[in-house]
């Protein structure tokens, strides 16, 4: 937790934001994993925790943007409670750290949003994506669940989100904390590469490190030969000689803010010549984005950036043909890197798309992120210092999508097929680091690089 006046000095600049109105910021609650009792690991909402700071369960921040009161709800454990907790603060204690001196118990709040609720008053909330939450949303708003969406503020998704994307300095340390807990990972789960092992043994050791370390994983991790499969949770893989594991992990740091890495490197410790040519096609264009981000630049301009130099390389394979710049303008690429170059990264992995894309009106939301300068849906993102972006490029050979790109008659005389039958087993490869966004460039956060080229790597792989 930060000191309290981080915390006041945000909840007063998200009040002058939105002006008028009640903002609801509901934390998250214990979810049941197979009975009450025994619940999931708990994960707090992240806005919740930006505004109000506690990482404690079933907790509702309150800001009255007109009058400038700042609340909290919730309910003090009983002695029952304390059986099996043991003594605990009182929410007025855990209040006071955060700067907030109003404490209420939970079941007060609905009769005050029914009062401003009469009184025509604006309640801002969020999309909310638990079904915990939206019962909770819908019991004190008079919402059905399934209608939530039609009435979130779209002001507050605005103002959270460009608030949360701007990290402060003390918000910069703890992630440079997370990147630490993310290179201890990643640097783990490559000493343990070699055939043989199972890829949950390295999922496994990996996670463990993500929990000793901090407050455990910031997503499943994929540790997988089967790289192609951008998210693939199965590990069940036993690694082969001649294959190439990929590992995308990232730790939490006890802040709450994450890392996000991808490495992939060969099951032998040797890349073939093969594996190496693909992966310095993938690394040239990771490099090339690091060098070029600096504020201001739209996120598709970044994105676009990586897709030219993917293109690039694949011409000099022979696998497309023509000139790079028309296969990126024909949509090739889409078929060999079918996911964004990042994403924003900060308390949560995939940073406030929470709020996100789904729930949004594109249309109106990309004139208005004219205006802005930012927002969640990454087509219109501009990025400014402060932000935290992820450079992860890929190379990835699908059969399924290559197939079907190929039956639809789709980039003839752009993609040589038969050229690309070659690679049918080849997998897929991504390298991801996490880039901050300065004043005047950016920069790798980290303060030690996690072996990315294929000299470094066969260095330390089984080693
Ligand atoms: N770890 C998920 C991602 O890289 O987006
Ligand atoms: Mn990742
Ligand atoms: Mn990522």
């Amino acid at each position: 937790m930060f000191a309290a006046k981080t915390y006041n000095a945000r909840r007063r600049e998200l009040r002058t934001r939105i002006g008028q109105g009640i903002i609801l910021l509901p934390g998250n609650s214990l979810a049941p994993n197979n009975y009450p009792n025994n619940a999931y690991y708990f994960r707090q909402d992240s806005t919740f925790r930006y505004y109000f700071g506690l990482n404690v369960p079933a907790l509702v921040g309150v800001i009255d943007a007109d009058s400038g009161e700042e609340a909290l709800y919730g309910d003090d454990f009983t002695v029952e409670d304390i059986i099996w907790t043991g003594p605990q603060p009182t929410l007025h204690d855990m209040g006071a750290e955060v700067g907030v001196t109003k404490t209420f118990p939970l079941g007060d709040l609905p009769a005050r949003l029914r009062k401003a609720i009469a009184l025509g008053r604006k309640i801002h909330y969020l999309p909310p994506y638990r079904g915990e939450t939206k019962l909770l949303l819908s019991e004190l708003l008079g919402i059905k669940p399934g209608a939530l969406h039609d009435y979130k503020s779209v002001d507050l998704m605005f103002a959270v989100a460009e608030m949360r994307e701007k990290k402060s300095l003390e918000e910069i340390e703890a992630m440079e904390r997370a990147f630490g807990i993310g290179y201890e990972m990643h640097t783990l789960a490559m000493k343990m590469c070699r055939p043989g092992v199972i890829e949950r043994e390295i999922a496994g050791a990996i996670e463990g490190v993500a929990k000793s370390m901090g407050q455990g994983v910031s997503f499943p991790s994929i540790v997988s030969q089967h790289g192609e499969t951008l998210h693939n949770l199965n590990a069940e893989g036993v690694l082969e000689e001649g294959r190439l594991l990929l590992c995308d992990a990232g730790g939490e740091s006890l802040e709450g803010y994450c890392s996000d890495h991808t490495r992939t490197y060969p099951v032998s410790g040797r890349f073939t010549q093969k594996q190496k040519d693909i992966y310095n096609i993938v690394l040239a264009a990771h490099d090339h984005v690091a060098r070029i981000v600096k504020p201001h630049m739209m996120y598709t301009e970044v994105h676009n950036a990586a897709y030219m130099v993917l293109a690039e390389g694949l011409v000099g394979l022979g696998i497309l043909k023509g000139s790079p710049a028309d296969a990126v303008a024909a949509g090739a690429m889409t078929m060999l890197m079918p996911h964004g170059l990042g994403h924003g990264l900060g308390m949560d992995v995939h940073d406030c798309e929470a709020m996100g894309e789904r729930s949004f009106d594109f249309s109106s939301i990309a004139e208005r992120a004219a205006q802005s300068g930012t927002c969640i849906y990454r087509a219109a993102w501009r990025i400014e210092p402060g932000t935290i972006l992820t450079d992860e490029p890929g190379l990835y050979f699908i059969p399924a999508l290559i197939d079907k790109c190929r039956a639809e008659g789709l980039y003839q005389g752009i993609v040589d097929y038969e050229a690309l039958d070659a690679y049918r087993n080849f997998g897929g490869i991504r390298i991801e680091d996490d880039i901050l966004v300065t004043e005047t460039g950016s920069r790798i956060l980290g303060d030690r690089k996690i072996p990315v080229t294929v000299e470094e790597l066969e260095a330390v792989v089984g080693k």
